[in-house]
């Protein structure tokens, strides 16, 4: 097949980082001037791999998600797209490009724009769950501060941004214990990101993530990742944060954070992936997702959020958990690549 890799890199430094705070300042939402600003964003390590990995058996074209990306689709004489772009600005960034796949009726994989959408709100992920009565944590949307005079959940919180993902926003500070920290977080969120503020109630127990690929029936959660705290410093948080994902966790100094497959009994694990694959179902995700799940006090596992464009370092040295479960499964890189085409290729009636 002729294969269109879509892709955002992270800008290093130079002209293309200045092209591109010049176009978030130039758009209506506030510059983001955060050192996370592009932690969503692929380095072009992954991207190579990623087209190293389709090309053992398809024609890639390379193509970046810029402002251009219409136009470039337009030309590309590309049977499907395999879709990692995470978009410029705004709750549906992640959707801008399947829409215009969409518009041009270029297959891709991956889900709808819908589902991207929902998933990078928690807060909308959050109401869905609920409908379909899968456990999540009880939670308060914050557009204001004075709207936390009728905050009503228990401490201790976590106050995070309600769209972000790779965990922008989310630092040891966001774990909230009594009203003075919630409020100082819920500001810190509302100025330094521009969208509200979500509270949760904290989940004390044991954190997972589960991979997913497939369609319908045939979607399968591969062996479950265990996020483990242990290596932290002694007195730290247990929360993934931007420190634990970004900061702490080198590829220098590496710390034992995934364990996988989880050293759990048959019935959680059994409880856990149907938990997930529940939730990659009633979500509609396609394809492919990581869905992060973590128990309450009663051992209940509760979805904390679903990630349908997963991270996917390719050094097994980084800690990456999409590719940890799929190596414990039994597939490579490669072949987990070429798994998530396969499927959308499927999917689209095209094998
Ligand atoms: N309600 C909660 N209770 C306990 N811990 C939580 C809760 N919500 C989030 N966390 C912690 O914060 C981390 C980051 O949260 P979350 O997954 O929502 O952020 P993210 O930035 O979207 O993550 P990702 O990198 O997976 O996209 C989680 O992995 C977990 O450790
Ligand atoms: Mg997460």
């Amino acid at each position: 097949m002729n294969v269109a890799l879509t892709f955002n890199v992270k800008p290093e430094s130079g002209a293309f980082a200045e092209e591109v705070s010049s176009l978030r300042s130039n758009s209506n939402t506030q510059p983001r001037t955060n050192t996370d600003t592009y932690a969503e964003w692929d380095t072009w390590e992954t991207i190579n791999a990623v087209k190293d990995a389709l090309e053992t058996y398809h024609n890639v074209e390379l193509i970046e998600a810029d402002h251009n990306a219409y136009e470039k689709l337009k030309e590309s004489k590309c049977d499907i797209a395999f879709n990692i772009a995470e978009g410029f600005n705004g709750i549906s960034r992640e959707a801008q490009i399947p829409a215009i796949l969409e518009m041009l009726n270029i297959p891709y994989t991956g889900s709808d724009p819908l589902t991207l959408s929902i998933s990078l709100d928690k807060s909308r992920t959050k109401e869905i769950l609920s409908y379909y009565n899968i456990p999540n944590a009880r939670f308060q949307v914050i557009d204001q501060v004075d709207q936390l005079k009728n905050f009503n959940l228990n401490f201790p919180v976590i106050v995070k941004p309600i769209g972000e993902g790779s965990s922008k926003g989310i630092y040891s500070s966001s774990f909230a214990k009594n009203s003075n920290e919630l409020k100082s977080e819920v500001e810190r969120v509302l100025n330094e990101y521009s969208q509200p503020a979500l509270v949760e109630e904290f989940l004390p127990g044991r954190e997972f993530t589960v991979a997913i690929i497939g369609n319908n029936g045939s979607a399968e959660a591969l062996p479950i990742v265990e996020i483990s705290y242990n290596d932290f410093p002694k007195d730290f948080i247990p929360i993934y944060s931007y420190e634990a994902k970004w900061i702490l966790d080198t590829r220098e100094k590496p710390l034992n954070v995934f364990s996988c497959p989880a050293k759990i009994n048959f019935s959680l694990e059994e409880k856990i992936k149907s938990t997930a694959l529940n939730t990659f179902k009633v979500l509609r995700c396609r394809d492919w997702s990581r869905i992060d799940i973590r128990l309450d006090k009663n051992e209940i596992p509760n979805v904390i959020e679903i990630n349908p464009l997963p991270g996917i370092l390719p050094n097994p040295s980084d800690n990456s958990c999409f590719p940890k479960a799929a190596r414990t499964y039994g597939l490579n890189y490669t072949e987990m690549i070429n798994k998530v085409l396969y499927v959308a290729a499927k999917r689209n009636n095209l094998i």
